[in-house]
């Protein structure tokens, strides 16, 4: 470690703690990163970036060589920071209420060696109230706990952090929500102001709101597929209203991540803990594992045999494009739940890690269309598209293609002689 005191400590080195920790070290911040996982931070100082998040190798980099980026094990270097970012798990229980032990861990070690007046921001999703227990924990009345919560997509956290729609910030003293606003000079987004619950609250309904906004257009798209109607239409319609928006629009075989489903769930936990109904939160968790479980049967209607017998080849396994992350991946689910109806399943998908799938896996999209009954395109790889479909149709037992992600070009299916369903959309003419 170089002597020079750090500005910034964020604690915790996943994706969302280490997208924090290169990003400020782009902006100018003097930055510890700490991890108590020894061979994770043992790689890091060597550059060797543990996930795939577009962009991070490069910044990582880039704050290993200009000396604002350093990793440490330790819990001293961070409290020599004024500023302490919080990024670390805040795992499902199975009743839906968070398991906060490793923040509550941290801020123990914390409360011994904070520097007077240090300012300690939580960027974690914690459910709404950690803010004042976390000040519990600390037990330093010189120390103030602010809430700063993360809108980082996984595959995009960079530019999401480097270029957000808004900052939230939640603290009780405007010098402490200064000195958290400072981390951030050289960004152009708004800072929005607000007390720390407020901020809890805004992390929560943001994720809530976007998932029921999926839930609901996975729910026009079954709609479109059995009153007619073309999803595309519709929602190009529905998205130009712009107290609507267009974004997040686009149907799938369900939502997941290791944020939608947590988040949506606890969630309804607090609430429920708090004697209150919130039917919209639990409408979109139940809508979503409906739409799961209507995509398997769609996939039981399409192929042209009983699923016991039928070879279903797979393109992607990750919860979307971009990430190899697989956690809560709805195209697991519906590998699993084809696995256990009898169909023999095999899955490409160039980022996800085979250990984690559940089903056999191939190292490239051709091997899984051999002898195959039907091919579900589960997750958006833009690489799909441009596979040559001729190729696929000719090793095919039956040229069928069930795209739920809308990757595949119809005409370019049309001319190879594969028969193209995507949920929604009224079968090709041409
Ligand atoms: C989500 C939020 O978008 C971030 O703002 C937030 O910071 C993050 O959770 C978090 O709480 O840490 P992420 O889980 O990375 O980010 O993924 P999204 O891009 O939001 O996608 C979530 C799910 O919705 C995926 O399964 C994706 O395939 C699906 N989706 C998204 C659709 O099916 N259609 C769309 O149009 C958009």
């Amino acid at each position: 470690m170089n002597h020079q005191p750090p500005d910034v400590a964020v604690i915790g080195t996943g994706y969302v703690g280490l997208t924090t920790a290169v990003c400020l070290a782009h902006l100018g911040r003097n930055v510890v990163a700490v991890d108590i996982d020894e061979d994770k931070i043992g790689r890091l100082r060597l550059g060797e970036v543990p996930i795939l998040e577009q962009g991070l190798d490069e910044l990582l980099t880039e704050g290993l060589q200009n000396g604002r980026l350093r990793f440490s094990t330790s819990y001293q270097h961070a409290a020599e920071a004024p500023t302490v970012v919080l990024c670390l798990p805040t795992p499902s229980q199975s009743d839906g209420g968070l398991d906060l032990s490793y923040l509550e861990q941290a801020a123990t070690k914390l409360s011994q060696i904070l520097q007077t007046g240090a300012v300690v921001a939580i960027k974690s999703t914690v459910p709404i109230g950690t803010n004042q227990k976390l000040s519990k924990w600390l037990a330093r009345e010189d120390v103030q706990v602010v809430s700063n919560p993360e809108f980082l997509r996984e595959g995009t956290a960079l530019s999401d952090f480097l270029y957000p729609d808004r900052i939230v910030i939640g603290a009780q003293q405007a010098s402490a929500a200064t000195q958290i606003a400072d981390l951030y000079v050289g960004i152009d987004g708004p800072i929005q102001l607000t007390d720390p619950t407020s901020a809890e609250v805004i992390k929560y309904a943001s994720n809530t709101f976007l998932a029921a906004k999926l839930s609901f257009v996975n729910e026009l798209s079954r709609l479109c597929d059995h009153l007619g109607g073309n999803i595309e239409a519709v929602t190009e319609g529905l998205g130009s209203d712009h107290r609507i928006g267009s974004a997040f629009l686009t149907p799938g075989p369900g939502w997941g991540g290791s944020c939608f489903p947590k988040d949506t769930l606890g969630l309804a936990h607090v609430a429920r803990m708090a004697g209150l109904k919130l039917p919209v939160v639990e409408a979109a968790r139940t809508s979503n594992e409906i739409h799961q479980q209507y995509v398997i049967a769609e996939i039981g209607r399409i192929v042209q045999r009983p699923l016991e017998q039928a070879r279903v080849g797979v393109w992607g396994a990750t919860f979307k494009a971009g990430t190899d992350d697989t956690r809560d991946s709805p195209a697991l689910e519906i590998m699993a739940e084809l696995n256990r109806l009898g169909a023999s399943v095999t899955v490409y998908d160039p980022a996800a890690r085979p250990a984690e799938i559940p089903a056999e896996t191939a190292g490239d999209p051709y091997t899984v269309c051999m002898g195959a009954d039907l091919l579900v395109v589960l997750t958006e790889w833009p690489e799909f598209a441009t596979v040559d479909l001729a190729k696929v149709a000719g090793t095919m037992r039956e040229p069928l293609l069930y795209d739920t992600r809308y990757v595949i070009d119809n005409a370019k299916a049309a001319k190879a002689g594969i028969a193209l369903v995507q949920p929604g959309r009224m079968p090709s003419t041409s």
